[in-house]
């Protein structure tokens, strides 16, 4: 955590989160909203079944390009790239020391403060012309908006852009319609890219706040007449109603935080809740599908953990499941600075 920061309460320390794989929970109810006490834990039954074949640890690498790149890194800050911008963030990973001059970081056109009395653009500080909420960005020709959040996010995590690639692959080879189902969704360009590949897309985030964003960022795409639903629910919720309709998927993506609120108020808590949520999965799969992938960050915890959930999770369906983390390699010096961890079963 920055030290600008240090004031703010922050969730992530708050549930005994390592600095490491820093990505916040997004929805911050207000304190006025309904409160629910955790699940129940749910019963799992172990599946007496061959595991997926597996390979690990593979490190998937978003490199520098046009639509995005970390400049540099060090003395606890990063410099990145988003579209136009030059933006400044904490990175409490960056331990080493910045590899470009001064001069590089002091063109930057914004710096996330942090600032504690503030909210929303206030909490960015604008070194030359005051900048709007949003902005132009771009994802591989699709276009959508970075965005100034409060909490230092910039409604993009371009780490994704691995997992995105691979979906869109996978939906492109299949030859066939697929269906895509994108928990914890926020901005959408995961369902973007999925929904442009040729999927039919089903986008679930408990804040409505996101999924607005999200819609917008599909006009933006010029994607509107794409098959996309998208839905302000809490993932575990959806999932479970998706299973008793009989609904079924061919590719799951699941994102979740390490805490997070579904909108009224249902508690997620990772460590607890997500075996339930990783069976579900399965049991929504169509019988042909194609991939389940999950990522993780802000949490305590190894690849392998995940990956021998994942293992456990899809015994008896083939494939491999393939876990490691998520990087970005910076631009000036070449380090690589992990974002998230991830583990993802994918069909032979
Ligand atoms: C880090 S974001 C996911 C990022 C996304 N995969 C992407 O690449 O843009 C986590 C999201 O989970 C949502 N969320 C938190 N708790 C939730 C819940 N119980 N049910 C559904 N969504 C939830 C938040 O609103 C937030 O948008």
């Amino acid at each position: 955590m920055s030290q600008k920061r240090a004031k703010r309460p922050d969730r992530r320390r708050e549930h005994g989160a390592p600095k490491s794989q820093a990505r916040p929970a997004q929805a911050r109810p207000d304190a006025d909203e309904p409160r629910q006490a955790p699940r129940p834990p749910a019963t799992l039954k172990r599946r007496d079944a061959p595991l997926p074949a597996e390979r690990l640890p593979l490190i998937l690498e978003v490199k520098p390009n046009d639509d995005y790149a970390l400049l540099d890194s060090g003395d606890g800050q990063k410099l990145e790239q988003y579209g136009a911008y030059r933006i400044i963030r904490p990175e409490n990973q960056a331990i080493w020391l910045r590899a470009l001059p001064e001069r590089d970081w002091q063109n930057a056109d914004a710096i996330f403060t942090g600032d504690t009395e503030e909210e929303g653009l206030g909490r960015w500080r604008f070194p030359g012309t005051p900048l709007g909420e949003t902005w132009p960005m771009r994802h591989d020709g699709i276009h959508y908006l970075g965005r100034f959040t409060s909490f230092r996010h910039v409604g993009v995590f371009p780490e994704q852009a691995s997992h995105w690639d691979h979906m869109a692959g996978l939906i492109e080879k299949a030859g066939r319609p697929v269906k895509v189902l994108n928990l914890f969704g926020y901005t959408g360009v995961a369902s973007l890219v999925a929904a442009r590949a040729g999927a039919e897309v089903t986008h679930v985030d408990a804040s409505k706040k996101a999924i607005g964003w999200a819609r917008e960022n599909q006009a933006i795409a010029g994607l509107q007449d794409k098959p996309i639903r998208w839905i302000c629910e809490d993932a575990m919720k959806f999932a479970e109603r998706e299973e008793r309709r009989g609904s079924a998927y061919d590719i799951i993506l699941f994102d979740p935080p390490a805490y997070g609120r579904g909108p009224k108020g249902e508690v997620w808590q990772l460590f607890a809740d997500l075996p339930a949520l990783a069976d579900l999965c399965r049991r929504i799969l169509t019988p042909k599908p194609l991939a389940v992938v999950l990522t993780a960050y802000s949490i305590r915890a190894s690849f392998f953990a995940i990956h021998a959930l994942m293992r456990d999770s899809f015994a008896g369906m083939g494939g491999t499941v393939e876990s490691g983390e998520l990087i970005i390699r910076e631009k000036s010096a070449g380090r690589a600075l992990s974002t998230s961890l991830f583990s993802r079963w994918v069909a032979s």
